[in-house]
């Protein structure tokens, strides 16, 4: 069976871009594939965190990961942190990737020039990116859009590591989905919808109550001309509204296109189809909730399988590369 990886930070809210650009899909995979996914707390410290969010993020996170549809009998779901064999491969993979690669990363021009304090991890994290797939034979990588650079970079990484010590590692791909691989914010639907706390208005939580999510979809920027039709370049309001109903119906925002005349049914529509996909997330996290030691339970399980993959791979890598067995 293919072995399908990928991860999630926990800072900030979870959202709608998150939900219907990855997670839908690491949901799908787990009933065919070997699926492994990752709570990645330590790329969270690459920007300042409080301890006391961090903490409360993580696990808050993990539960709304069962909510959504992780079923950690079925795949397993780990923190990061928890297995020191990501930090040991991260440092073999920052040396195997050069200054100039890191330097060209879009993430970090975007994410140094908003911060003040700007840390040698958020420079390096396509590495420790890297060796989170790597470490368990990824064939896979499910995620949205703006992931596509980090695993181009972390299949150079594979390739360059593969050719000088001998074949090593797998060389993943990405997987992207056809409709929600890039939910743009309803405010600025040129900017993406992400967890910075910037646009509250333009950012709709996978926990957030129904009467706010019909208010912001309605209030959702569009254009002037009265025409539904699928232009991103054009018309990235509209064509917003349609990506988000089509990824929360199963179907494409072309199809979905052809039903509607006014924008106004188009947005009631897009409220309604949300609602109706959170609501059962929603009830399911409240549930979890209550029960925090239910899932560190689970994240503990988790990590132990996660260990039994990650050790023989590390260990395969530090062989490889001229490091003494201990
Ligand atoms: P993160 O935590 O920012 O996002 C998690 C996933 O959500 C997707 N996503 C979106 N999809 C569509 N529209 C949006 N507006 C939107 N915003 C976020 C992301 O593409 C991602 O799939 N670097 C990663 C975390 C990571 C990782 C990994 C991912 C660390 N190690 C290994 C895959 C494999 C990140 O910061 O994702």
């Amino acid at each position: 069976m293919a072995r399908v990886f990928s991860g999630i930070q926990p800072s900030g809210e979870l959202h709608l871009g998150n939900l219907l650009g990855a997670l839908v899909n690491w949901v799908n995979h787990q009933k065919s594939h070997d699926a492994v996914y990752c709570i990645v707390d330590l790329h969270a410290l690459t920007l300042p965190k409080r301890p006391e969010e961090l903490r409360e993020n993580s696990l808050k996170l993990a539960q709304l990961l069962i909510a959504v549809g992780l079923d950690p009998d079925k795949s397993i779901l780990f923190m990061q942190s928890h297995v020191p064999e990501h930090s040991q491969l991260a440092w073999l993979m920052e040396c195997t990737v050069s200054f100039g690669e890191l330097n060209r990363m879009t993430a970090f021009k975007d994410k140094s020039g908003r911060n003040e304090f700007i840390s040698g991890g958020l420079f390096t994290y396509p590495a420790l990116q890297a060796a989170d797939i790597l470490l368990y034979d990824t064939d896979l990588v499910p995620v949205g859009d703006d992931q596509r650079q980090h695993i181009e970079i972390t299949r150079d990484i594979a390739e360059r590591f593969n050719s000088r010590f001998g074949n090593t590692f797998v060389v993943p791909k990405h997987v992207i989905p056809p409709a929600g691989a890039r939910i743009m914010d309803l405010q600025h639907p040129d900017r993406k919808m992400s967890k910075s706390e910037t646009s509250p208005a333009g950012t709709i939580s996978v926990l957030e109550d129904h009467d706010s999510i019909t208010k912001k979809i309605k209030r959702a920027v569009t254009d002037s001309d009265g025409e539904i039709r699928f232009d991103s370049n054009l018309k990235p309001g509209v064509s917003n509204l349609l990506s988000i109903l089509a990824a929360a119906t199963s179907s494409t925002p072309e199809e979905v296109a052809t039903g509607y005349s006014r924008y106004g049914d188009l947005k009631i529509d897009t409220a309604e189809a949300v609602i109706e996909l959170l609501r059962p997330i929603q009830v399911k996290f409240r549930e979890l909730e209550s029960d925090p030691a239910e899932t560190n339970r689970l994240l503990k399980l988790g990590s132990s399988k996660a260990r039994e993959i990650s050790s023989v791979t590390l260990e395969r890598a530090m062989t490889k590369i001229g490091l003494l067995n201990a």
